[in-house]
């Protein structure tokens, strides 16, 4: 009864599908549509994306069922969570680092987020039709420098974020998520049946599916560590906060499978959209992040109403992006209303100016502080490697030690199997793969990456 009440007042999901497709909601996002299909042209293509569906499915989902445990077990903020799951240790420290490494993504990826509504307004605007593929490129190139342009567009975003998440967990998250989600894979089917008839749709095709494995090297399989585990929203306690609102029956390994096949199969599907075109206009499949942004709108301009689809997608990357951003914000906003007592709103407020602060300076790097590096990395590209590359490799590494050893064995099974009721045969591989598999195999691929070994 107790508990029952306490869950009311944190919020919690209302059904099955909503709990899959907030879930889902937050995996799927720029890291599948925008950062997937560039990180596997800057990586050789084929020879990636075998090694990026290794990392998911033997170390992601198992993570994920961790996160997921260590979330339900607790019904508290990720921080939170390990006080009380293991008191008086210093485990706590993880859940902090999951807060900032939230805190730090949010801040960066509102650029991007940005920058698709830049691509709405262009787009509705009447902008992106009749143009060499030369001019997209100075198109992007400009405005991602210029001064404040962008900084608008982020800012806007992160306002929409913000208004959602204040809303709350059923009214806010949920019921945006249905909304959202099933519109994206509507538009994606749709966009893959045109870019499949260009006549660079074999070669294309040829790069995803063709692996070359000489290209395999330590720094590709640290790339496709680093973006299974930023895809799937894991590392950092984003699913552990989700899962905390989630009821005592849901069904946790069959929502873990089905977040993750969901999101690795968008990922693939929008390689299958930009790959057949990229090499029908005679892009550089390795351009880095503007990948997107440069390279869909030749194919919208050569499409049969091309104008509305291009409006189209540009509203649904937004919306992609966005039950992301609102996942992330979840994160730091649950940690800090619970944490510093303070109501929700407040709370999404302080997160919000956080975001935008650090989101400018992710953004000026692009033009005004360009010149300013960190390791030879732009801000930018900094935040996001400190991040991505270290924050949530190493969150996932002791995620799996904390649940492999410290949890008792009993704990994750009752989680998992909703005490005995439901089945998971695989449970003892499980438990074998965060155990063993997991934090060793993260913690070598992560000492090779930062030159230990
Ligand atoms: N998974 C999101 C994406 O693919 C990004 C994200 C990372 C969201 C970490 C939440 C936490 O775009």
């Amino acid at each position: 009864m107790m508990s029952a009440l306490k869950e009311e007042k944190r919020g919690s999901f209302g059904s099955k599908i909503g709990v899959v497709l907030a879930s889902a909601g937050s995996a799927i996002g720029l890291g599948n549509i925008w950062r997937f299909p560039y990180m596997t042209g800057q990586n050789g293509g084929a020879a990636f994306i075998l090694v990026y569906l290794g990392c998911v499915f033997l170390l992601g989902l198992p993570v994920m069922l961790s996160e997921f445990t260590i979330g339900r077990r607790a019904h508290s903020n990720t921080m939170r969570a390990y006080l009380k799951l293991a008191p008086g240790t210093k485990w706590y420290l993880l859940g902090g680092m999951g807060v900032l490494a939230g805190f730090l993504i949010l801040g960066y990826y509102s650029v991007v987020c940005g920058w698709t509504l830049e691509y709405l307004f262009q787009s509705a605007a009447g902008n992106m039709g009749g143009k060499e593929p030369e001019v997209f490129s100075a198109m992007f190139a400009t405005f991602t420098a210029s001064p404040l342009r962008p900084l608008i567009w982020m800012v806007v975003f992160l306002l929409l974020t913000h208004f959602i998440v204040v809303r709350g967990i059923k009214k806010g998250i949920e019921k945006s998520s249905m909304i959202m989600m099933p519109m994206l894979f509507l538009i994606m089917f749709v966009l893959i049946g045109r870019t499949l008839t260009l006549s660079g749709a074999h070669e294309g095709l040829t790069y995803l599916f063709n692996p070359d494995f000489s290209k395999i090297n330590s720094s590709v399989v640290l790339s496709a560590l680093g973006q299974a585990f930023f895809s799937l929203s894991l590392g950092m306690g984003c699913l552990c906060t989700y899962a905390s609102y989630f009821p005592d029956n849901t069904d946790m390994v069959k929502t873990g499978v089905q977040v993750t096949v969901l999101d690795t199969a968008v990922a693939i599907l929008a390689g299958v959209i930009i790959f057949p075109a990229v090499f029908t206009y005679g892009i550089n499949p390795s351009s880095g992040p503007e990948l997107v942004f440069v390279t869909l709108p030749n194919v919208f301009q050569n499409m049969v109403g091309g104008y509305i689809w291009a409006i189209l997608f540009y509203i649904l990357l937004a919306l992609a992006a966005l039950t992301s951003t609102i996942s992330m914000h979840e994160v730091v906003t649950a940690f800090l209303q619970e944490e510093k007592k303070i109501s929700r709103v407040k709370a999404a407020r302080v997160v919000t100016i956080g975001c935008i602060i650090i989101g400018t300076f992710c953004s000026l790097s692009f033009g005004l502080l360009g010149h300013v590096k960190v390791f030879g990395l732009d801000l930018f590209n900094l935040t996001d490697y400190v991040a991505s590359k270290v924050m949530l490799p190493l969150g996932g590494m002791f995620i799996s030690i904390f649940t492999g050893w410290f949890l008792d064995k009993n704990t994750l099974w009752e989680e998992l199997s909703n005490h005995s009721t439901l089945r998971f045969h695989l449970f003892k591989v499980y438990v074998f793969i965060i155990r063993y598999v997991a934090p060793i195999v993260i913690g070598c691929i992560f000492l090779k990456e930062i030159g230990i070994i």
